[in-house]
C-alpha cells in the first residue's frame, strides 16, 4: 500500500546536496547543485536549453545517478536499493513528449503503472477510468495513443504519472508542445493534483503562465543555480495576466 493510500498524503522532501553530473571526457551538465523542495512544495525550473534542467530532474527522479553529491527524498539517500520502490510509490512523471506507447489504448497506458504496482485487473481499469475521466477523457478510452491529439496525449500522460498516488510530480517542460489551451489544462491538472494530493511539483518550464502560478522558480545556467532568470521569461513573467 502506498503512502498515499494508507492516509498520509503529504508530499515528498526532497534534499538536493552538492550535486554534479559529469559525462566524460568534458561535459559538465550540472556543478554542485544544492537546494531544497518542501512537502507540498510547487517549484518552477527554468534555464536556457543545455543549462541541466533535464538532467536535474532525472536525478531527483532516480533515473541518473550523481557523479557527485547525494540526493534525499525524506531523508533517505536514493540508491541502488530503494529506486525500484521509490518508481513505483513515490515519484511520477510527465515528460515534454508524453512517452505513451501508441499502439496500446489510453486506459491501457494508465493502466501500466499499476500493473507495476501489482494491483489486479478490475480494480485496475476501474482506477484508469476514473483518473481518464479526471482529465476529461472519458470519451477516449479505448482510442489508442496514436489516434489521440497532442493534447489528449498529454493529459493521458499525466492520468498516467498520477496513477500510482505521486508524491513527487516532476514535469519536463509539459506543456512545450501544447496550444495555449491545452497548455491550461494541463497545467490546472498538475496544479490540481498538487493541491487535492499534497503532492510536491517540479515543473520544467519555459512557459511565464506556469512560473507565476509556482511559489518558487528557480533559473539554471551552465549547470549552476543562479538567482536571475533569462532576461526573455523575466520581461513575460512580469506581464500583468489578464
Ligand atoms: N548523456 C549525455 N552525454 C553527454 N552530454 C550530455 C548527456 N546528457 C546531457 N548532456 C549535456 O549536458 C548538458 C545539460 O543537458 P540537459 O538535457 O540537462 O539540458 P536542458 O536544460 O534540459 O536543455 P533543454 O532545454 O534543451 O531540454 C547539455 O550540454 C547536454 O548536451
Ligand atoms: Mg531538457
Amino acid at each position: 500500500m502506498s503512502a498515499a493510500e494508507a492516509g498520509d498524503a503529504r508530499g515528498a522532501h526532497v534534499a538536493v546536496e552538492h550535486v554534479g553530473r559529469r559525462h566524460p571526457p568534458a561535459v559538465v551538465a550540472l556543478d554542485d547543485v544544492s537546494l531544497t523542495l518542501e512537502p507540498g512544495e510547487f517549484v518552477a525550473l527554468t534555464g536556457p536549453s543545455g543549462s541541466g534542467k533535464t538532467t536535474l530532474l532525472s536525478l531527483i527522479g532516480g533515473l541518473d545517478r550523481p557523479s557527485t553529491g547525494r540526493i534525499l527524498v525524506d531523508g533517505a539517500p536514493l540508491d541502488g536499493q530503494g529506486l525500484a520502490r521509490y518508481h513505483r510509490e513515490t515519484v511520477g512523471f510527465v515528460f515534454q513528449h508524453h512517452h505513451l506507447l501508441a499502439h496500446l489504448t489510453a486506459r491501457a497506458n494508465v493502466e501500466l503503472p499499476l500493473i507495476g504496482a501489482g494491483m489486479g485487473a478490475a480494480p485496475r481499469r476501474r482506477r484508469a477510468e476514473e483518473l481518464l475521466a479526471e482529465v476529461g477523457l472519458s470519451k477516449r478510452l479505448t482510442t489508442r495513443a496514436a489516434a489521440l491529439s497532442g493534447g489528449e496525449r498529454q493529459r493521458v500522460a499525466v492520468a498516467r504519472a498520477l496513477a500510482n498516488e505521486p508524491r513527487l510530480l516532476l514535469a519536463d517542460e509539459p506543456t512545450g508542445a501544447l496550444d495555449s489551451t491545452n497548455s491550461a489544462l494541463v497545467l490546472d491538472l498538475l496544479v490540481d493534483a498538487r493541491e487535492r494530493r499534497g503532492a510536491t511539483l517540479l515543473v520544467v518550464t519555459y512557459d511565464p503562465l506556469i512560473a507565476a502560478r509556482a511559489d518558487r522558480v528557480l533559473h539554471l545556467r551552465d549547470g549552476r543555480l543562479v538567482d536571475e532568470p533569462a532576461t526573455a521569461l523575466r520581461a513575460a513573467a512580469e506581464q500583468p495576466q489578464g
